[in-house]
């Protein structure tokens, strides 16, 4: 079977979950040839993506966890910044890392992130940004015709994740652009660059909190009481912003894109907004934004009958498990009551995603704001997919909102 991860049109055109389908079915793990790489295993069952995920003694994150990253970039931060870690390290960092996202921290957030999401949902259907097109927001009102990415999703995650951590407002379109960069830029040393100007950015920010503590984010990870180094902190700052930015806004488009497509869940969930709930989980799943995670094998290990050895490479495709018919019902369909919803969306394991609290929040509030304010979503043009197979979403949803 041929098999391609690795081009970006497989992503750009949305075609690579077909690819995994096929995966899924044949048996044991798929070798995936690299033309400028070792190549790597393709894990894409659920049962499979959940063991690699949960041992990280036999499947290591410190030399990487993307396809398509550099050696060099891994040895850098391995160890030191928290996804490129192993335990016991890996838990050391994330205790301090961890502290500004128990429940009880971000009950201190949520009222904040709220009105911030809410503000943003105002000002894009309000008659604000460019005004609607051609009617007033009432019921006979024209549509307004919008980006859903630009003008929406790729703001809400930085707005959040930047008002968390309390910069300042005028810093915060660059701070945006940096981090897309530095995660998503084709060529590597363009990411190495950003991420060194993010560092730098951080550790200017650092600096100011020691000497003038508030009641932000990287406040609260100065005042956990570990033995991170500055360096390590301005890391894991960068870390979080990346894992917060990139993959909300992915989720949140990827919910547009469902409801311009079907109405009819729309109109349900405007009338039922007690699903919201599961229908988040279903967005979670169904969007599923880290597409896969890399691993390192530490020491002969056999996986569904394919046996491994130390230093290959391992791919977990979570988008692959969330989509797995051994686990899901009619996997191709989104189901807003969907019960339960076992998804991998967040990873699995140690390094479940620290900010899957967050992320929950943020898509509940962005669907509240937008019951309140929008009646209908329509498409508006043809939705553009990112090229990316780390993180992956579209990055461009022309619609039409109809203002309720
Ligand atoms: C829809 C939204 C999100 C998705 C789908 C997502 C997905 C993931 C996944 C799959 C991992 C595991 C990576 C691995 O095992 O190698 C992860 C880890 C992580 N995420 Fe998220 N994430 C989301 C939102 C967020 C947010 C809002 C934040 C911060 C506010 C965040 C910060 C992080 C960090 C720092 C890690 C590393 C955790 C560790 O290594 O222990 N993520 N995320």
């Amino acid at each position: 079977m041929d098999i391609d991860l690795l081009t970006p049109d497989v992503f750009s055109g949305h075609r690579f979950l077909d690819q995994l389908a096929a995966v899924r079915a044949r048996p044991g793990l798929t070798w995936h040839p690299e033309p400028d790489g070792p190549g790597f295993w393709v894990a894409a069952r659920y049962d499979d993506v959940h063991t690699v995920l949960g041992d990280p003694a036999t499947f290591s994150s410190r030399a990487g966890i993307r396809i398509g990253g550099t050696d060099e970039a891994a040895r850098l931060v391995a160890d030191r910044m928290m996804v490129v870690s192993d335990p016991p390290r890996h838990g050391r960092i994330r205790r301090v890392v961890g502290a500004p996202f128990t429940p009880a921290s971000l009950r201190l957030w949520h009222d904040r992130i709220v009105a911030g999401v809410t503000d943003l949902v105002d000002e894009v259907v309000g008659s604000g940004v460019g005004g609607p097109v051609g009617g007033r927001p009432d019921d006979t009102a024209g549509p307004l015709v919008r980006d859903a990415v630009g003008d929406l999703t790729q703001r809400l995650p930085n707005q959040v994740i930047c008002a968390m951590m309390d910069l300042p407002r005028a810093d915060w379109p660059l701070i945006g652009r940096l981090t897309t960069d530095g995660l998503d830029s084709p060529d590597p040393i363009d990411r190495l660059d950003a991420n060194a100007e993010i560092f730098g950015y951080f550790a200017d920010v650092i600096a100011r909190r020691r000497a003038r503590p508030g009641d932000d984010l990287i406040s609260a990870l100065l005042a956990a009481d570990g033995d991170l180094t500055d360096g390590e902190l301005i890391l894991n700052c960068s870390g979080v912003l990346t894992g917060a930015s990139e993959t909300v806004r992915y989720a949140a488009a990827g919910a547009l894109l469902v409801f311009a497509d079907r109405p009819d869940l729309w109109t349900a969930l405007r009338a039922s907004p007690e699903l919201l709930p599961t229908t988040v989980e279903e967005i979670l799943r169904w969007t599923s934004p880290g597409l896969h995670a890399l691993r390192t094998v530490t020491r002969p290990v056999t996986v569904a009958g394919t046996d491994l050895l130390p230093g290959d490479h391992v791919t977990a495709w979570i988008c692959s498990a969330n989509r797995d018919p051994a686990v899901f019902a009619d996997p191709d369909t989104f189901r807003p009551d969907r019960t339960p919803n076992r998804h991998l969306a967040f990873g699995w394991g140690p390094h479940v995603c620290v900010g899957a609290r967050v992320a929950r929040l943020e898509l509940t509030a962005l669907l509240t704001a937008l019951i309140r304010r929008v009646r209908t979503v329509e498409p508006a043009g043809t939705p553009v997919w990112s090229t990316g197979n780390f993180i992956h979403g579209l990055t461009s949803l022309p619609v039409r909102l109809f203002p309720a």
